[in-house]
């Protein structure tokens, strides 16, 4: 089956750009499931029902997160009843939301376990996310052979090591949070599909989707500085990764990254 993975949606641009974009790519591509990163679609930092619906109707079948996700506070009781919409497994226990999920593609009966991670190093000092996947790998393989991995995260470092920690166990490892597509796309070992960071769905001329001089602003002057999603066209950065639906083994990764005009 081919999956599409979508790196950080940022504000309305990036969600706008990312319907325009499946709705083309469903023409070219034989595209049997989506996932994308939601944490950015609301007004460039969480996501709130509004955003996550819209992505929903664009054609994303799971929404994962990040350290953004309860940014808007309306996010808490949609995400309790939502399991298409995933908030970081190794977040502390008793926090809404779930970390993982099993859901079927619009256009297929395979099912997809995603599992949304978030990182530690140069973040916040959440749970173990070595630990916290290990803890459920059995139970999430056995509901589906094909499981992709967001590993939300900072350091290269620790995106590096949890795909190699997962080669062999997982279909696919693929990074978010830092906004900037790496050139890293590969198979490892064991059969693994592999990138530390997918990049970003959102305005191009920007500094990771915000506004270019208020973001100078608080580097030149360190002052509080409020960001805004910039304006202008967006960019539409993710991978195409090709997987053995019997075996849940990755045969293929393919980047992408489209200009939109809007
Ligand atoms: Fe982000
Ligand atoms: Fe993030």
């Amino acid at each position: 089956m081919r999956l599409l993975f979508l790196g950080d949606i940022v504000g309305r641009s990036g969600r706008r750009a990312v319907a325009e974009f499946v709705r083309n790519l469903r023409g070219r591509e034989a595209v049997e499931f989506i996932i994308a990163n939601c944490e950015n679609a609301a007004g460039g930092k969480g996501v709130d029902p509004d955003a996550a619906e819209e992505l929903y109707d664009a054609g994303v079948d799971v929404l994962t997160s990040g350290n953004h996700v309860w940014q808007h506070r309306t996010i808490i009781p949609y995400i309790e009843s939502d399991p298409r919409l995933l908030r970081p497994l190794n977040f502390p226990p008793g926090v809404p939301g779930r970390g993982w999920t099993v859901q079927k593609g619009r256009t297929s009966d395979v099912p997809v376990a995603v599992v949304n991670l978030i990182g530690r190093a140069f973040m916040a000092p959440v749970d173990c996310p070595f630990r916290a996947v290990s803890d459920v790998l059995d139970e999430v393989r056995a509901r589906a052979a094909v499981i992709v991995v967001d590993m939300h995260g900072e350091a290269t470092s620790e995106k590096v090591a949890m795909g190699r920690f997962l080669d062999g166990r997982v279909s696919a490892v693929l990074g978010s949070h830092t906004h900037v597509q790496t050139a890293d796309a590969r198979l490892l070992a064991g059969g693994t599909a592999y990138i530390t960071d997918a990049g970003m769905c959102g305005p191009e001329d920007s500094v990771l989707g915000m506004r270019t001089d208020q973001v100078l602003r608080r580097f030149l002057t360190q002052m509080p500085t409020r960001f805004e999603v910039a304006a202008g066209p967006a960019v539409v950065h993710g991978v195409l990764v090709d997987i053995d639906q019997g075996s849940g083994r990755a045969t293929g990764i393919r980047l992408l990254e489209e200009q939109t005009d809007r």
